[in-house]
């Protein structure tokens, strides 16, 4: 048996993901080593910040290109977990992995075993993992929202955005949702926001001063750009933002730094209107929050309070492909690829 394995080709460009950053190799099948087990890659967690990393050298020319993964145990040589087992893990992108000794679980993410009775097993790389806690530390820890309060949201639909919306809904928030398409308008009026709103449409801006008549209390910001401008003269006097991310930049030429530039644009307002700007890094919050927030996530989902859309896409060899369509917002709700069958699911 062997493994298929997608590694990064060059360092990209500027602008978006071309299928010449990514090269295509079959290789041998990995040896787990003492205090290392082999995984097969069930899932594969598509993500905006995987372009910023190849974008900026953290991963190198020749590196197997990296993301999170759902996995099953298929050979041991650790105490903790045995043959069958569904762990998260970081495989990247590549149909078989290790994990151990040696092995770098990329700082926060150290791998974990998922009980398929909880949630969906895929939902360990969305909901039930990284990006259902990235909503939770934003909004929750950081923005602490407050009934009544207006919550205004940007890539609503997407992997992250969707449970903030959720999220401010349970909390008491009037909810006003930004997103691409009328597709996902309708689909975040299912999910119970009060308002939906299209950065696409002309009058984006006019649109979003109706939708929120009282003003934004918290901005949970994910895209920056024209969207934020948007956002700006909305800002509320103690309004709080999580600055989650920028997608909208990403694509930007090299030696621009999206955070600092986004600061000094808003700074006037943030001043004026002593907004409280909260910069979120998902990797701080995982240490002090994420068990009680799988345990809360976990009951919300078993209630039915919280959906969760995924883009489940078939395929590991169409994965540069998905990644560039998730960057340019084709994807709706959470990207992941579904790389081999998923043995909790009857098909
Ligand atoms: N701080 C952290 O620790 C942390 C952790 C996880 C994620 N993040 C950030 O969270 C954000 C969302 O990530 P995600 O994984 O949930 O991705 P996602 O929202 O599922 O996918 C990206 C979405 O961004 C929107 N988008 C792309 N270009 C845009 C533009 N120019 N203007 C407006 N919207 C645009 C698209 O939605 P539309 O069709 O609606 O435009 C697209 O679907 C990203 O900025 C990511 O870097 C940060």
């Amino acid at each position: 048996m062997s493994n298929e394995v997608w590694r990064l080709a060059r360092k990209p460009l500027a602008g978006w993901p071309v299928a010449d950053d990514f090269r295509w190799q079959v290789e041998d099948m990995p040896e787990p080593a003492l205090g290392q087990m082999l995984t097969r890659t069930i899932y594969l967690s598509l993500d905006p910040y995987q372009w910023g990393r190849r974008r900026s050298g953290a991963e190198q020319p020749g590196d197997i290109c990296h993301g999170r993964t759902v996995s099953e145990v298929v050979q041991s040589r650790m105490d903790t977990y045995a043959e069958g087992d569904i762990v998260f893990n970081t495989n990247g992108w590549q149909a078989w992995g290790l994990t151990g000794v040696n092995i770098d679980a990329f700082g926060y993410m150290f791998p974990r075993k998922i009980d398929p009775d909880l949630a969906p097993i895929s939902t360990a790389i969305g909901v039930m993992g990284m990006l259902g806690l990235t909503a939770y530390a934003g909004l929750v820890v950081q923005c602490e929202p407050k009934p009544g309060e207006t919550l205004v949201v940007s890539a609503a639909s997407g992997g992250v955005g969707q449970v903030v919306c959720q999220l401010g809904r349970l909390y008491g928030c009037r909810v006003v949702a930004i997103a691409g398409s009328d597709e996902k308008l309708e689909y975040l009026k299912t999910l119970g926001v009060d308002t939906a709103v299209s950065h696409r449409s002309p009058s984006f801006a006019a649109e979003l001063r109706q939708a929120c008549p009282d003003g934004c209390d918290i901005y949970f910001e994910n895209v920056g750009g024209a969207v934020f401008d948007g956002v700006l003269p909305l800002l509320n006097v103690h309004s709080r933002i999580s600055l989650c991310g920028l997608i909208s930049q990403y694509g930007n030429e090299e030696g621009q730094d999206p955070r600092s530039l986004w600061r000094t644009h808003g700074n006037a307002v943030f001043e004026r209107n002593r907004v409280a700007v909260h910069d979120l890094f998902v990797g701080n919050f995982v240490a002090e929050h994420q068990d009680r927030f799988l345990e809360e996530m976990g009951g919300y989902l078993r209630a039915g309070d919280i959906r969760y859309l995924e883009d489940k896409r078939p395929g590991l060899e169409n994965t540069p492909e998905v990644f560039a369509q998730m960057l340019r917002g084709e994807n709706f709700g959470k990207t992941l690829m579904a790389v081999a069958q998923d043995p909790t699911v009857n098909h």
